[in-house]
């Protein structure tokens, strides 16, 4: 990818799953990785992989959803490495069930981590973004977000809320030279996946046109491309990586 040299860039939740693949490979690409997870020593872990592979990073230990705690670490990252360049918005959770099964605490959690997370991180670092006059945003929603999903309703409704807080805020900052778009994964093969039990990640095999689920692997590339120089005039767009589950026109 072009540009990613040097780049400073943050990504929530990379301790696991998609975000760990994310942070391997932005570290290959040569970024500057900062990597925010409430498990501190994951993400540790991950930046330790980083750095044997010869690349650079350090790890946080960081909850999205408070927002003093995520302007202290960023505030430590850019004393450790400089402006940020760009931000991932991967942290994420949920737990199935009906939603009328559910109650308020469950709510609460549901959309502090979802959809305070990406808010508290980009209303912490666009600040300084739009200052600078350049940056690179890219949110991990999820296909949920665009089409629903039974079990999921709000974590669905905080992943459609990402998709229209990322397209409104890139008619924001457009002329601010930062690009803000939205990753929509289907069903992955994470831990995240895993504790929804085995009968669903087959019916999901079954319903996926190219008969499997995603590895964590399928998305980096994506992430890459839209913080790279190639993707400099591309923005608030959202796009599904899930083996054709999903397809919008
Ligand atoms: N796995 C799937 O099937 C799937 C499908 C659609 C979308 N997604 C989305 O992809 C993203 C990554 O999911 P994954 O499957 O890799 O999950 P995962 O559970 O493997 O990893 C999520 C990471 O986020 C971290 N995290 C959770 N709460 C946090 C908080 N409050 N502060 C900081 N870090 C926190 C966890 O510690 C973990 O390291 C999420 O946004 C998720 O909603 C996943």
């Amino acid at each position: 990818m072009r540009g990613l040299q040097g780049k400073n860039v943050i990504l929530t939740g990379g301790a696991s799953g998609i975000g760990q693949a994310i942070s391997l490979r932005l570290g290959e690409e040569g970024c500057n990785v900062g990597i925010f997870d409430l498990n501190g020593e994951g993400a540790n872990a991950t930046a330790e992989k980083i750095r044997a592979a010869g690349g650079t990073a350090n790890g946080y230990a960081v909850d999205v959803s408070d927002y003093d705690a995520v302007a202290s670490a960023v505030a430590a990252f850019e004393s450790d490495c400089g402006p940020v360049d760009g931000l991932v918005n991967n942290a994420g959770w949920d737990k199935s069930m009906p939603f009328l099964d559910t109650d308020l605490e469950l709510w609460h959690k549901v959309v502090a981590i979802n959809m305070y997370g990406p808010l508290n991180l980009c209303h912490v670092i666009l600040k300084g973004m739009s200052e600078r006059g350049g940056g690179r945003v890219v949110n991990i929603s999820s296909d949920a977000g665009r089409v629903g999903s039974s079990g999921e309703a709000v974590y669905a409704a905080c992943k459609g809320g990402l998709i229209a807080f990322s397209k409104t805020m890139s008619r924001e900052l457009a002329r601010k030279n930062i690009t803000l778009n939205t990753v929509c994964p289907g069903p992955t093969n994470t831990p995240l996946l895993a504790e929804q039990g085995p009968k669903l990640v087959a019916a999901l095999e079954r319903a996926v046109p190219m008969r499997r689920v995603a590895e964590p692997e399928d998305y980096p590339g994506l992430v890459s491309f839209f913080l790279s120089d190639d993707a400099s005039y591309i923005t608030g767009q959202t796009i599904s990586v899930s083996g054709g589950l999903t397809m919008h026109g």
